[in-house]
């Protein structure tokens, strides 16, 4: 199995057996748990450490059951109760974590680049859970292993990647990674919200929803990320509903059997209806959840087998 790095900071730049690797190992965890066995010896004696800087409910629950799944000692520390708030640099909480010997960091962070920084003053194996507006890898590796299940590959399925593109690391993320493994990548959404680099990342580029969904395999919505805008870059909540909202008329362009995903939390009503997202049949949104602890333990599993012994 091949894993080139010590840490995972971002898709970008993994190729195609990497991540086939990882999701294939992700797919076994994904069966483990579904069986309710465990494998508590794989991570025992490892300190897995959730340093979250900003909010967070899914991804930091299912790093901390993933690493208890696979049996290290997981602490997790928010910025509210951490000494961040009283003036303590990145860099400072770096050498307090060295001390602890924690072996897996987990960190998310406001600033893009900030898992980075940290990755290089911290011995530990360093996962990048979200920076700012850059990448969110697990995210990405969950999204792919949730459409592999559904639609058996990856390569050749038309991906409709749509609303809030630009202040969305799962969207960078998920760029990266399903051009990489041979997806044909679309972003849909308004002029304001897409990115410049867009082009460059080989995807195409619509502002019409439904020619960009029309003949789309799968069909991902975007939260609306209000609190990374600087002032009027949508119109109000209901306009962009219109527009840009999932839902049954909009979603009647994509192909019959089409999966409808969204990474969380949701704004009903806004990006998606309620109907479509608890759609029985076409909403696979509940799986990307039970996908992501699947995903993190084979990223947790993946890192670990280059961590020295006892340090
Ligand atoms: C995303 C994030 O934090 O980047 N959420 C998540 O990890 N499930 C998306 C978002 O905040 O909209």
């Amino acid at each position: 199995m091949t894993y080139p790095r010590k840490h995972l900071l971002a898709i970008e730049g993994l190729e195609p057996p990497h991540l086939a690797d990882l999701l294939d190992l992700a797919e076994s965890y994904a069966l483990l748990n579904r069986s309710g066995k465990t494998q508590r010896d794989l991570l025992k004696g490892r300190t897995l450490i959730n340093l979250f800087f900003e909010d967070s409910t899914r991804t930091r629950t299912s790093f901390e059951l993933a690493g208890k799944r696979l049996g290290a000692d997981v602490i997790n520390m928010s910025v509210s109760t951490s000494s961040v708030n009283k003036g303590e640099t990145l860099l400072d909480t770096a050498s307090t974590l060295n001390a602890m010997h924690c072996d897996l960091l987990v960190v998310r962070h406001g600033q893009s680049g900030a898992p980075s920084l940290l990755s290089q003053k911290v011995d530990a194996a360093v996962i990048n859970a979200g920076d700012g507006t850059h990448e969110h890898p697990t995210q990405a590796l969950l999204d792919a292993l949730t459409i592999r299940r559904h639609k058996g590959r990856l390569e050749g399925l038309v991906v409709a990647i749509c609303g809030d593109i630009a202040h969305s690391r799962v969207a960078r993320s998920n760029m990266h990674l399903l051009t990489t493994m041979g997806s044909r990548v679309r972003v849909v959404g308004p002029p304001t919200l897409i990115p410049a680099e867009s082009a460059r990342l080989g995807v195409e580029v619509f502002h019409d929803m439904k020619a960009g969904l029309a003949g789309a395999d799968v069909v991902m919505m975007l939260r609306l990320q209000r609190e990374r805008m600087s002032g009027g870059m949508v119109p109000s909540a209901r306009e962009f509903f219109r527009f840009y909202g999932l839902d049954a008329e909009k979603l009647a362009h994509a192909k019959p059997d089409s999966i409808v995903m969204h990474p969380g939390p949701m704004n009903r009503g806004v990006e998606i209806d309620s109907a479509i997202a608890d759609h029985l049949t076409r909403s696979v949104i509940g799986e990307q959840v039970e996908m992501g602890v699947a995903c993190r333990m084979a990223v947790l599993d993946m890192l670990s087998r280059q961590l020295p012994r006892n340090r």
